[in-house]
């Protein structure tokens, strides 16, 4: 049997990114991929961010290698190793105390999904409320919890059963971008017939990533800290896409200055597409009871391995500095060459994660197609999948970063 049939015939119709993206893919190295003929690809996609330092990272990979090498323990639950000591001791001392961050670290189950489920269960347990906010846009995940607080209509049918205990707020772009979110809320707040329960937490991703690339502007997070403040609710930031430097930070609300109660990484915080998930969370909400968000898979050793060498990677080779400068880059790119043309409704982003916002759907399939038949790899977001996303490796070369746009720019002229 073809490859190709294998998939068809036996693997789920669950299938989804592979349908746009037909290659049986067999090697990658930094923002190239080789499919089984040979082909090679450029990479805009980067493992929906969980490919941030490249495919293949020669360090991270390094660091991997040896510790496999020396038959290190792969699997051990939550046990202490030498390897999650490691990636504590990188994560507390060289990336959150630099940076004035007090956080206490949870490992959970090594998805993003499950992060969430974790960083939610906690803000109800430590304030003993039930309904949760999110915005409108958002993505959160597909389990249960983290799917009551998703916003896509066709996610939320998936569940089969009611999603509760989640309150969406309209985003401040929504309604001709002049949406008073946090008028709103203090409404919500003040009227007694409002309707609405306080919420134990609000969880927002500050670059609403599956949504369509909508970057929350800084006064606005700063406003949303203080309204949170006034009321007792926790903050949640949701970095799991944006975060490990995506938007130029290595957390994507410092641009804003402030500081959550809790925040979720999963994705690119594995180094190098491992799988790795865990919630930062400030000392005094840690009332867990030992075992009470327990998970086989917080054990993943060489994700923790490969985690701590991608946070030593990131600092070495000021990978922040870098995508605010290649960020630059394509938002000019960007800017004169692809947001002048006809059927351009918007384009959106910051640091290295962008969209492209069309007028419609059939436009961005043609523009996804294009891509792949000139081999870029590139990826749909946003209401109804009508914004093309543009999201390579924070490791892309400008050579390679101006290359993608190219081929985009031509698959638009050609629509
Ligand atoms: C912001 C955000 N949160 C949560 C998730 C869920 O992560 P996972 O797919 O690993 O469960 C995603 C995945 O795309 C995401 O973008």
């Amino acid at each position: 049997m073809e490859k190709k049939e294998l998939f068809e015939t036996y693997e789920s119709e669950v299938r989804s990114y592979c349908r746009n993206l037909p290659a049986v893919f067999t090697t990658a190295k930094g923002s190239k991929m080789y499919d089984d003929a040979g082909v090679e690809y450029l990479d805009f996609f980067d493992g929906a961010g969980a490919l941030n330092y490249g495919h293949n990272n020669d360090y991270i990979k390094g660091k991997v290698l040896e510790y496999l090498a020396a038959d290190g323990i792969t699997h051990a639950l939550d046990l202490m190793t030498e390897a999650k000591a490691g990636f504590i001791d990188v994560l507390e001392n060289k990336l959150l105390k630099p940076k004035n961050l007090d956080y206490k670290v949870q490992f959970t189950g090594p998805t993003g999904t499950n992060a969430n489920e974790a960083a939610a269960k906690l803000a109800r347990k430590v304030t003993g409320r039930t309904n949760i906010w999110a915005f409108m846009g958002s993505f959160h995940g597909m389990t249960a919890g983290s799917l009551a607080l998703t916003s896509q209509k066709a996610d939320r049918a998936g569940a089969g059963m009611p999603l509760s205990g989640a309150t969406f707020i309209p985003s401040p772009y929504m309604l001709g971008g002049n949406f008073d979110s946090i008028g709103y809320m203090e409404m919500l707040m003040a009227d007694d017939h409002s309707g609405a329960d306080t919420p134990a937490a609000i969880f927002i991703e500050t670059v609403q990533a599956e949504g369509g690339i909508y970057v929350f502007a800084e006064q606005f997070l700063r406003d949303l800290r203080a309204f949170c403040d006034k009321y007792g609710i926790l903050l949640v930031v949701d970095d799991i896409q944006v975060g490990n430097a995506r938007t130029g930070k290595f957390f994507s609300f410092e641009r804003a200055g402030i500081v959550p109660d809790m925040v979720t990484l999963s994705k690119s915080i594995g180094g190098m597409g491992l799988p790795l998930a865990l919630v930062l969370l400030k000392g005094e909400l840690d009332i867990w009871k030992p075992g009470e968000h327990n998970g086989t898979f917080r054990g993943m050793q060489l994700s923790l391995v490969a985690g701590k060498a991608g946070i030593e990677y990131m600092l070495e080779n000021d990978i922040e500095a870098e995508v605010e400068r290649k960020g630059l880059l394509a938002q000019e790119y960007i800017a004169s060459e692809i947001a002048p043309l006809s059927h351009v409704v918007e384009v959106r982003g910051l640091g290295l994660v962008r969209a492209i916002q069309m007028e419609s759907p059939v436009q961005t399939a043609f523009i996804q197609k294009y891509n792949f038949e000139h081999q870029l790899i590139s990826e749909r977001c946003g209401r109804d999948s009508s914004a093309t996303k543009i999201m390579p490796a924070l490791t892309i070369s400008d050579d390679e970063l101006l290359k993608g746009l190219e081929i985009i720019k031509n698959a638009i002229k050609s629509l």
